[in-house]
């Protein structure tokens, strides 16, 4: 059920995008796993053997329904190849973002993206004809809801390799012709081509500078189109500049305050930046399953305060804030 060609060429009409930048990094030479992921991909059962559903982008799990194709002559049962496509999907572990539902197969994700997308929708709206970029797009899945509310095309861009391949294997399910995640970061696209939606999620904290990140996000949107900045955020007047680790991460160098974080969208020329959510992350959004077998969130708060991280910070809060950009 490998992608065809056509499903694997990059959007054409981003010209001068580094595309063949994009391209070295599905290879060993940039990570040494890839040669097993890609296996596991190659592996997964054969368009001949499956018959593969319509795509189900407006439930919670993203997915579809499998069956045995009428071609199958391999003489596989429905069960055999169920567990072939389930080892297929296990071997991409860790499987962050979703969930997604292939026939009984159920990802069972680190978080309930679902909850995030519920919370975002009615903000969104319909998205017919709508050019989006979501930066930090993990392995898509935001990417399919967005297209299940009529989205011409998504761009996602990501340098996690492993949820590029993620990608790589529901579209080999999938198969939508206007759905891609690059492995490149924000920093690595040039502003030259404007979307009509830019979505930036779960990022702002990551960037050394993030009033950059947001300039740059107001670059690549379309005059008249709108953005989406969901991030951590502190519930008080001064922004938090954690010294060492937040929540066991390493790498996070701001976590805004309402107010900041308002201020530099207008700053970087957005307008009318609406507070549409303002949520705690709870144990159950995000947290350990079979599809990610790696410490979560519960391992990450002060066990005996879980208002606190463990390391005596806010525990985590996060706000979604939707901006616009003047017509010309
Ligand atoms: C916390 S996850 C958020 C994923 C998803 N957007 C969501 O909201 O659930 C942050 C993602 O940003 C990606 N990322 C990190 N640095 C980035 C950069 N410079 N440009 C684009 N994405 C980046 C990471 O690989 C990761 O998948």
């Amino acid at each position: 059920m490998q992608p065809t060609d056509a499903l694997s060429d990059w959007p054409e009409w981003l010209t001068d995008w580094p595309m063949e930048l994009a391209q070295s990094r599905f290879s060993a030479e940039n990570h040494g796993d890839y040669p097993r992921w890609q296996a596991a991909i190659d592996a997964m059962p054969t368009a001949a053997q499956l018959s593969v559903g319509l795509p189900q982008l407006a439930a919670g799990a993203v997915g579809c329904s499998l069956g045995i194709s009428e071609n199958d002559s391999s003489g596989s049962t429905d069960a055999e190849l169920l567990i072939k496509l389930e080892a297929s999907l296990q071997a991409l572990h860790p499987w962050r973002k979703g969930p997604f539902q292939f026939g009984s197969i159920f990802i069972d994700t680190e978080w309930r993206s679902d909850w995030k997308w519920n919370r975002l929708a009615d903000a969104v709206g319909s998205l017919a004809d709508q050019r989006i970029l979501d930066i930090g797009s993990g392995n898509g899945y935001f990417g399919w809801r967005m297209l299940g509310a009529g989205a011409e095309s998504v761009v996602g861009i990501d340098p996690t390799l492993v949820f590029c391949m993620q990608h790589r294997a529901v579209q080999c399910l999938l198969r939508h012709p206007n759905h891609w995640v690059l492995p490149l970061g924000i920093e690595e696209i040039p502003s030259t081509h404007a979307f009509d939606w830019v979505l930036s999620m779960g990022v702002l904290y990551h960037r050394k500078d993030p009033q950059e990140h947001i300039r740059q996000m107001y670059a690549l949107t379309e005059a008249g189109g709108k953005c989406v900045m969901e991030t951590l955020v502190v519930d008080g007047p001064a922004s938090l500049y954690p010294e060492g680790r937040y929540a066991r991460m390493r790498n996070i160098s701001v976590i805004p305050s309402l107010a900041e974080l308002q201020q530099w969208l207008v700053q970087a020329g957005y307008t009318n930046p609406q507070l549409i959510d303002l949520t705690p992350t709870t144990t159950e959004e995000q947290r350990s399953t079979p599809w990610m077998r790696f410490e979560s969130l519960d391992k990450a708060l002060d066990a005996t305060n879980p208002s606190r991280t463990m390391e005596g910070w806010p525990a985590p809060l996060r706000a979604i804030i939707v901006a616009e950009k003047c017509s010309a």
